[in-house]
C-alpha cells in the first residue's frame, strides 16, 4: 500500500502539483482571522497568550530538501539529514536551494500547466502536543501561508493539499490527532506546480512556509460584519451573521468601550450616528460575538460606506485623494517572511509620509497588516493572489484554471471582509481579461456587494470596456495627458485611480507634481498608487565582507531580470530614497496658497475630508539670502475639512527691498501638535514656500586682468589668484591662491550623467527603454575633449573645445572664456553648440575635479534633499550645510543622484577653511561627489564603489529631468534638453 504522503502527492493518479483544478483538497472553507476566547473579555483583549483555544507551532522545525517531489516519501523515511530550521522561513533564504527573480517571465520554459522535473520539495516535521482540554472539539490545523503546493500528513494520515500561497489553509484534524500528546506532523511543500502560472508576480520566487502554524480548538467559524452608513451619511448601518456550533450573541462597543449593541445573530440594525471610519480619523468599534458558554470571538469594527457616484469614489459620501503606494511584503533578509515590526514600521512610514492607501501589490498580505491599516487609517486595496502575466490572454480563458481564479478570490474576500480598511476588491494583476475574472467577479458582487472591484486587466488596451469585472477605470502608468483626456469623456461612469505609476526604480519619480496637478483639475481623477514601496533587495555580503543588496542574476541565475526589482521608494531597510519627500509633500493634508503676497496674505486650505486642522500646529520664516529675518507663529488652525483660513503675517516691507537685493522667501511649515500612534508631538506634517520678492539677477561685473602668455600656460592673477590655462589641453591646469590650489582639473564640458534606471535598463538592454541605447550609440559616456583653439583677448583668455563620443569632434561646441575680476573672481562664460543629433541630453555643464579635502558643503538652493527639474516640489529654497560624503545617495544599482538644483552660491572647503566658491550667474545646478559618473556607471553593486579622495563637483547649467520611463513615460518635454545652444556662465572664487 502506499504511504500517506504518496497519496497525497498523486491524487487520482496524477501528480497534484500539475492539476489546476485541483486548488485544494480537504481545506477547510476559507474564514476571518478570528481567534476563539475562553470569554468576552478575554476575546476584547485580541491576547493571544489569552486563550487556551489557539496554540502557535511556529518555532524550530526539522528540515530537509528532496530534489523533486517522487524522491520525497524516501526522504522522509530516511532517518538521516534533517536540520533544524525556523517556521515560518523560505527555505529560498536559508541556503538551500536559491531565490530567483522574474518579472513576466517564467523561472522557467516549462508551459502551462507543467513545471519542471527538477523541481525542489521541502520536506518539514515536527512534534507537537493537542491539549487534552482539547478533548471533544474539533481541532483545526492551519498554515497562514505556504509557497508551493502544500502536502499535510499527520499521523502518517493523509490530511490535505493546498495551493494558494497567500491565504490560510486549514485543515480538519480531529481525527488523526491523539491527546496523548505525541503527534507527528509532516508538511511537504513542493516548489513549482501549476499554480506558478498564476502566481506569477513580478517578485522573487521562494518557496517555505512563510507565515504561521498554529492549531486552533474554537467552536466559532466565522462572523460576517458589514458596518455601513445611512443614505445621510449619520446612522450606521450593521449586520452580523455567523457560524459556530450553537447561537451566537453579538456586543458592539464603542471607541471608548461603550457597548452600543447587544443582540442575538443574525442581527440587521441601525447605530445611531455612530463615529466614522476613514483613514483621516480611522475610529474603531469592538464586535465581541460569543457562544452561550461564553466562547468568544472579537473584531474590529469601522462604520464607513463606500460607493461610486457620477465617476467619484465616495468614503462616507466624500470623494477622497488617493495618496497611495503599491506594498508587496519583501524582507531583505527573511524574503517574504515578514515580522509585526516590520509591518509596524512601514505603517508608520507611511502615515508620516502623507500615505493614504495602499494596494497589497500583488495577494492578500499577512492578516496583520491589515489590522494595522485598519487601526492607523490607510484605505485598502485588498488584491488576490492571482498573476498569469507570462500566459497573460491564455490562463484567464482556461477552464481548468477557473477554479484557481475564483477561489483565491473567494479566500482573500473571506479572510479579509470584516476590514473597514478595505475599500476595494482587487481580483487580481495582470492576468489578461476572461472568462475566469467574470466567473469570480460575480461570485464577490453577490457575496459582498458593500465594495466596488478593481482590476487593471479588464481596461488593458480598452480604457471603456471591462465593467463587469472593475468598477474603477485603474490603469498603470498611463501619460497625463492621456487620463486628463479619460477624465473629460463623459461615457464612462467610472472614477480613474491608477493602480501603478511613477515607477520608483533607482533615482526616479519624475513629474510626480505633473500627476498630482492632473489629479486636482479633475474630479474624476482620483489619485492612484506609486509602484511601489519596497526595493526588493536581498542583502548579501561580499568577498571583503561588505554588504550590498542584491538582485536578480545575483544567484547565478540564468533566467532573471536584473534590477528591475529594486524599484521601491524605500530601500528594503526602509530608509526612504528622497522621492518619498515629494509623495509626501504632494500628499500632504494642509496646503498654503498666496493672496497677497506684497501684504503678506495667505490662505490656508484644509485638504482633508473629513478632519479639521486643529492636530496641527503651523508656523512660518522669512529668509532674506537663506538667512532668517522674522518668524511667527500661526492662529489656531481650526479649519474645517475643504475649508479654508486666511492669514496676514508682519513679514516687514517685502514690496521692494531692492536696496540690499536680498532674494527673500517665506516658509510655512505644519507640525503635530500631540503625538500620535505614528508619530512623535512636533512631527511635521507640511511646508510650502514662497518667493516674495522676485530674484535678483546677479551678474559678476568689472574688466578682467590682462594675461600673460607663458610657454605653456596663460596666466591670469589678481588678489593672490592665479589661474593658469595650460595651451594643451585649453583647460586650467592651475587655480591657486599662495601655494594653496584649489583645483586639481577643469572646468570640462560635462553632456553625460551615469544612466538612472530611467534613462534606459543597461542590465537588461534588449528592452531598449529611455533614451540610454541612443546616448550609448553617440558615446556619450565616453565623449573626448579635443582643443581648438586658445587665445588670450582682451581682458581674458578664449578656449575652444570640441567634443565627441565618435570621434567626429561635431557632436558639442564648448566655447569658454575665463575673465579674472580684478576681485579675484573668476568668471567663466560658457556657450555650449550641441549638434541636431545629439539633442535631448543627460546634461549640459561642466565637471571640476577638486582636491581631496575640500569635504564641507555649503550652498544657497534648493535642499534640502536630492531634487531635479521634474522631481522638486517638496524641495525649499535655503543655506544647507553637508559633506561631500553625505551627498551619496545608495541606489541599489549605482547611477546618477545627488543632484540640487537652482543653486545661487555653493562653497567646498577643507578643515581650515581654504576651498572654493561658485555663484552662480544667476543660479546652476550641482552635484559633489567622490565618485565620477564612470564609477557609478561601471558599478553593479553599491560595493563596487570606491570613493576616490578628490572631489567631483558637476556644475550643471541643466540636467535631464528624470521621468519614469523604466516603466513607463517618459521624461515630459519640457524638462529635456533638445536645445542647439546653451549659454550659462558662473564665477569661481578662492576661499581662505
Ligand atoms: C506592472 C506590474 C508590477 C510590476 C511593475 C513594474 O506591470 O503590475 O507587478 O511588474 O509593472 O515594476
Ligand atoms: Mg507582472
Amino acid at each position: 500500500m502506499k504511504d500517506a504522503l504518496e497519496r497525497l502527492l498523486f491524487p487520482g493518479g496524477q501528480p497534484s502539483w500539475a492539476q489546476p483544478d485541483l486548488q485544494s483538497l480537504n481545506r477547510l472553507p476559507p474564514r476571518a482571522t478570528l481567534v476563539s476566547f475562553p470569554s468576552p473579555e478575554a476575546a476584547a483583549t485580541f491576547d493571544r497568550s489569552a486563550t487556551p483555544w489557539h496554540r502557535s507551532l511556529d518555532g524550530t522545525w526539522d528540515f530537509k530538501l528532496a530534489d523533486r517531489p517522487a524522491s520525497a516519501p524516501a526522504a522522509l523515511r530516511l532517518a538521516r539529514g534533517w536540520d533544524p530550521v525556523a517556521v515560518p522561513s523560505l527555505w529560498t533564504m536559508l541556503g538551500y536551494d536559491q531565490p530567483q527573480y522574474t518579472n513576466v517571465q517564467m523561472p522557467f520554459a516549462d508551459r502551462p500547466p507543467h513545471v519542471p522535473e527538477a523541481n525542489p520539495t521541502g520536506i518539514y516535521h515536527r512534534r507537537f502536543a493537542v491539549p487534552r482540554a482539547w478533548r471533544g472539539r474539533r481541532v483545526v490545523l492551519g498554515f497562514g501561508g505556504v509557497e508551493g503546493v502544500l502536502h499535510v500528513v499527520v499521523n502518517g494520515e493523509p490530511v490535505g493539499i493546498s495551493k494558494d500561497a497567500r491565504t490560510p489553509a486549514e485543515f480538519d484534524v480531529t481525527n488523526v490527532v491523539r491527546h496523548d500528546g505525541k503527534n507527528e506532523l509532516v508538511a511537504v511543500v513542493v516548489r513549482w506546480s501549476d499554480s506558478s502560472f498564476i502566481e506569477d508576480q513580478d517578485q522573487w520566487w521562494h518557496a517555505g512556509i512563510s507565515r504561521e502554524v498554529y492549531l486552533r480548538a474554537g467552536r466559532i467559524d466565522d462572523i460576517f460584519v458589514t458596518a455601513g452608513l445611512d443614505d445621510r451619511y449619520r446612522d450606521g448601518t450593521l449586520t452580523v451573521t455567523g457560524e459556530a456550533e450553537g447561537p451566537l450573541a453579538a456586543r458592539l462597543f464603542d471607541p471608548r468601550g461603550r457597548e452600543v449593541l447587544a443582540a442575538r445573530l443574525p442581527v440587521a440594525t441601525e447605530i445611531r450616528a455612530p463615529q466614522q471610519w476613514s483613514a483621516e480619523d480611522p475610529a474603531l468599534y469592538t464586535l465581541v460575538v460569543s457562544l452561550d458558554d461564553g466562547e468568544s470571538v472579537a473584531c474590529r469594527v469601522g462604520f464607513r460606506r463606500v460607493e461610486i457616484r457620477d465617476r467619484q469614489l465616495l468614503v462616507n459620501g466624500k470623494a477622497i485623494l488617493v495618496c497611495g503606494v503599491n506594498r508587496h511584503e519583501h524582507d531583505d533578509v527573511h524574503g517574504r517572511v515578514i515580522s509585526r515590526e516590520s509591518m509596524e514600521t512601514d505603517v508608520k512610514l507611511m502615515k508620516q509620509h502623507n500615505v493614504n492607501a495602499v494596494r497589497t501589490s500583488h495577494y492578500p498580505d499577512d492578516p496583520y497588516w491589515l489590522d494595522l491599516c485598519d487601526r492607523y487609517g490607510l484605505y485598502v486595496v485588498d488584491e488576490a493572489n492571482v498573476e498569469s502575466h507570462a500566459y497573460y490572454d491564455q490562463i484567464c480563458q482556461d477552464m481548468r484554471y477557473t477554479r484557481g481564479f475564483v477561489e483565491r478570490v473567494q479566500n482573500m474576500a473571506e479572510r479579509d471582509k470584516n476590514h473597514p480598511s478595505i475599500i476595494l476588491w482587487s481580483l487580481g494583476n495582470e492576468s489578461g481579461y476572461g472568462a475566469n475574472h467574470d466567473a469570480a467577479a460575480g461570485w464577490l458582487r453577490r457575496r459582498d456587494p458593500s465594495r466596488p472591484l478593481h482590476y487593471e486587466g479588464a481596461i488593458r488596451g480598452n480604457w471603456p470596456g471591462g465593467r463587469g469585472a472593475t468598477d474603477i477605470v485603474c490603469p498603470m502608468y498611463p501619460e497625463i495627458a492621456d487620463i486628463e483626456a479619460y477624465a473629460q469623456r463623459k461615457d464612462d461612469p467610472r472614477p480613474i485611480i491608477l493602480c501603478e505609476y511613477s515607477h520608483a526604480m533607482g533615482n526616479s519619480n519624475g513629474s510626480l507634481a505633473d500627476y498630482f496637478a492632473a489629479f486636482e483639475r479633475h474630479d474624476a481623477l482620483q489619485g492612484g498608487f506609486i509602484w511601489e514601496w519596497i526595493d526588493h533587495g536581498i542583502r548579501q555580503t561580499d568577498d571583503r565582507g561588505r554588504s550590498y543588496w542584491a538582485y536578480g542574476g545575483d544567484f547565478g541565475e540564468e533566467r532573471h531580470d536584473a534590477n528591475f526589482c529594486a524599484d521601491g521608494i524605500v530601500w528594503p531597510d526602509r530608509t526612504p530614497h528622497p522621492a518619498l519627500n515629494e509623495l509626501k509633500f504632494l500628499s500632504q493634508p494642509v496646503r498654503v496658497e498666496p493672496v497677497d503676497l506684497a501684504r503678506g496674505r495667505f490662505r490656508i486650505l484644509n485638504r482633508q475630508v473629513f478632519v479639521d486642522l486643529s492636530e496641527l500646529r503651523g508656523s512660518w520664516e522669512s529668509t532674506a539670502d537663506g538667512r532668517v529675518t522674522r518668524r511667527g507663529a500661526l492662529p489656531r488652525l481650526k479649519v474645517a475639512p475643504g475649508k479654508t483660513l486666511d492669514v496676514e503675517l508682519d513679514l516687514g516691507d517685502v514690496s521692494g527691498d531692492v536696496s540690499d537685493a536680498a532674494e527673500r522667501f517665506v516658509t510655512f511649515r505644519f507640525f503635530r501638535r500631540r503625538a500620535t500612534e505614528w508619530a512623535p508631538a512636533g512631527h511635521e506634517v507640511a511646508w510650502q514656500q514662497f518667493a516674495l520678492a522676485r530674484p535678483i539677477r546677479r551678474v559678476a561685473h568689472g574688466r578682467g586682468v590682462r594675461p600673460t602668455e607663458g610657454r605653456r600656460a596663460i596666466v591670469l592673477e589678481a588678489q593672490g589668484v592665479r589661474a593658469a590655462i595650460d595651451r594643451k589641453t585649453g583647460l586650467l591646469a592651475e587655480l591657486s591662491r599662495g601655494d594653496r590650489r584649489a583645483l586639481l582639473d577643469g572646468p570640462r564640458l560635462q553632456l553625460w550623467r551615469a544612466a538612472t534606471d530611467n534613462d534606459g535598463l543597461r542590465l537588461l538592454p534588449e528592452r531598449r527603454s529611455g533614451v540610454l541605447a541612443r546616448w550609448l550609440e553617440l558615446g556619450l559616456d565616453r565623449m573626448v575633449l579635443r582643443l581648438d583653439d586658445i587665445r588670450p583677448s582682451r581682458g581674458g583668455v578664449e578656449v575652444v573645445h570640441r567634443a565627441s563620443g565618435r570621434r567626429q569632434y561635431d557632436d558639442a561646441i564648448h566655447r569658454q572664456r575665463y575673465r579674472l575680476l580684478a576681485s579675484g573672481d573668476l568668471l567663466v562664460e560658457n556657450e555650449v553648440q550641441i549638434s541636431p543629433e545629439l539633442r535631448d541630453l543627460p546634461r549640459v555643464g561642466v565637471l571640476f575635479e577638486l582636491p581631496a579635502g575640500l569635504e564641507r558643503l555649503e550652498w544657497l538652493g534648493l535642499g534640502p534633499w536630492e531634487n531635479y527639474p521634474d522631481r522638486q516640489a517638496s524641495a525649499v529654497v535655503g543655506r544647507f550645510q553637508s559633506t561631500v560624503a553625505e551627498q551619496y545617495v545608495p541606489y541599489i544599482l549605482p547611477q546618477e543622484h545627488g543632484h540640487r538644483g537652482q543653486v545661487r552660491r555653493l562653497s567646498l572647503t577643507d578643515d581650515s577653511g581654504f576651498g572654493i566658491e561658485v555663484l552662480g550667474q544667476p543660479t546652476f545646478g550641482f552635484t559633489a561627489s567622490h565618485l565620477t559618473s564612470g564609477d557609478l556607471y561601471g558599478a553593479l553593486h553599491t560595493s563596487d564603489l570606491e570613493p576616490r579622495p578628490e572631489v567631483f563637483l558637476s556644475l550643471d547649467h541643466a540636467q535631464r529631468g528624470l521621468g519614469t520611463a523604466s516603466c513607463g513615460p517618459d521624461t515630459l518635454p519640457r524638462y529635456q534638453l533638445n536645445a542647439s545652444s546653451y549659454r550659462f556662465s558662473y564665477v569661481v572664487r578662492v576661499r581662505g
